[in-house]
């Protein structure tokens, strides 16, 4: 049967196909997520369990989600509306495709106030406001900065206009260009600062914090957490990489693909935990602060360390970066949905959805500082509920239901030609998407349910 095919463009090569979705994948959910949600919830039995999810879990629905767009060669809405329409299944599977919609646009509007913050500690830092800070001052410079809306909002409008002014461009001149020498950037200054980490005299303790795992810290929230993050962080369940997949020619490996990504996306977020945890134990500060974390420990270390001045800027710098990767491809699951299906020219819908996202995101500018006790959801306010109902909810949700429409309604030969694996590995992938991937999920949801007040 003749499929959408509706989509306009395709990506110039399989490489920078994977630099894209590592772009997307590796950002503030590295390196200033990861670090604060394993300290809020005890270290290593955290870890542990944030890994088996990325393997048994995140992995395959990676792999499934990129199967589907590349098999349906469309937005998300769309794109899962000729699939059921292939496959013979209920016309109601477009909703998933519009959860990703939503869920992207929710999201992208908390990101960019984060990235931020990021912004804000470039400029800071760029100024030697950190050269032989205290841990205690860069609390303060952090509380400082949370507490003023006006400049919060300075800077999550100019990150949310260089995002809308990037996207609006189109995918070749604009998302291509910028991601192929971030990655490999801040894979180095990392490195640098993995060296500094060793130095702190607090490195044993850091690791010893992030793999050894002491159970009893652990709760039943903790473990969904530690799954919504798998999703959250190789930007899967909210169709994102459905969507880069969509863009994708047939020839290239999806397997090769998110492998890479997975690969990727976890080496840098156990660096930056790493470096983090051993600044906090050598500066004995609190690993569980929360959002702040990231950003009252590094500017210590660029503050005391050789070269500090130079490593911290260019430090914030690709955290910008790596944090525009990602926000470009949160918002193509929505856009590609208004070209395709609204034949909205891009420009126009890139400055019109951008605009509307940064609005919403407002509300999150001021769950710092005027809302930051105003509750929505249980004690969390705004920005709280956003990340938890996205994170927690959506993206998990809608990975369940991908990995069911791939493993329960799509045909075997047309997965078969997707996937080009070898038969064992084939079988293990969709016994995992057909029973272990949905059955995890569904088990930490109900549980919650039933003992989370929230
Ligand atoms: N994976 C990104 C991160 O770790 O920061 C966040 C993200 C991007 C989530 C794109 C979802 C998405 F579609
Ligand atoms: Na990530």
């Amino acid at each position: 049967m003749q499929q959408g095919k509706v989509s306009p463009v395709s990506w110039s090569s399989q490489t920078v196909f994977i630099l894209a979705a590592i772009g997307s994948a590796v950002g503030l959910g590295n390196i200033w997520k990861f670090p604060y949600i394993t300290g809020e919830n005890g270290g290593g039995a955290f870890v542990l369990v944030y890994l088996a999810a990325i393997v048994l879990i995140g992995l395959p629905i990676l792999l499934a989600e990129l199967i589907l767009g590349r098999s349906a060669k469309a937005n998300p809405v769309q794109g899962m509306g000729y699939l059921a329409a292939q496959f013979k299944a209920s016309r109601w599977w477009w909703l998933l495709g519009l959860n990703g919609v939503l869920a992207g646009a929710l999201i992208l509007s908390f990101y960019t106030v984060i990235a931020g913050w990021a912004v804000a500690y470039f400029v800071s830092s760029a100024q030697g406001a950190f050269i032989n800070i205290s841990s205690s001052e860069v609390g303060a410079h952090f509380d400082k900065l949370l507490l003023n809306p006006w400049e919060l909002l300075l800077w999550h409008t100019i990150f949310s206009l260089v995002t809308i002014f990037i996207v609006a461009r189109g995918i070749r001149s604009g998302i291509e260009k910028a991601i192929s020498w971030m990655m490999p950037g801040l894979f180095l200054i990392l490195l640098v600062l993995l060296g500094y980490a060793t130095t702190t005299g607090a490195f044993g303790q850091s690791f010893h914090f992030l793999f050894n795992p002491d159970f009893a810290k652990l709760s039943w929230q903790g473990v969904l957490v530690a799954i919504g993050h798998a999703f959250f962080t190789l930007s899967i369940g909210m169709s994102a990489m459905m969507v880069y997949g969509s863009y994708l020619d047939e020839k290239a490996s999806l397997v090769k693909a998110a492998i890479w990504i997975a690969i990727a996306d976890t080496v840098i977020a156990i660096m930056a935990a790493l470096v983090i945890f051993s600044i906090v134990f050598a500066n004995s500060l609190e690993p569980a602060v929360g959002p702040g974390l990231l950003f009252q420990t590094l500017p210590v270390a660029f503050g005391q360390m050789w070269g500090g001045w130079l490593f911290g800027t260019l430090f914030f710098a690709l955290v910008i970066i790596a944090a525009l990767s990602s926000a470009i491809s949160l918002i193509e699951p929505a856009l590609s949905w208004l070209e395709q299906r609204w034949q909205i020219r891009r420009a126009p819908a890139a400055w019109a959805l951008g605009g509307l996202i940064w609005l919403i995101g407002i509300a999150s500018v001021l769950s710092f500082n005027h809302w930051k006790s105003f509750s929505l959801l249980g004690d969390r306010n705004i920005f709280d509920t956003l990340d938890f109902i996205t994170t927690n909810i959506m993206l998990p949700l809608g990975g369940l239901m991908m990995s069911l429409f791939v493993a329960w309604v799509m045909d075997k030969e047309t997965r078969r030609s997707q996937l080009n694996l070898n038969s064992t590995f084939e079988r293990a992938l969709v016994f995992d998407l057909k029973w272990i991937a949905p059955v995890a999920i569904a088990l930490v949801f109900a549980v919650n349910l039933l003992s989370a007040p929230t």
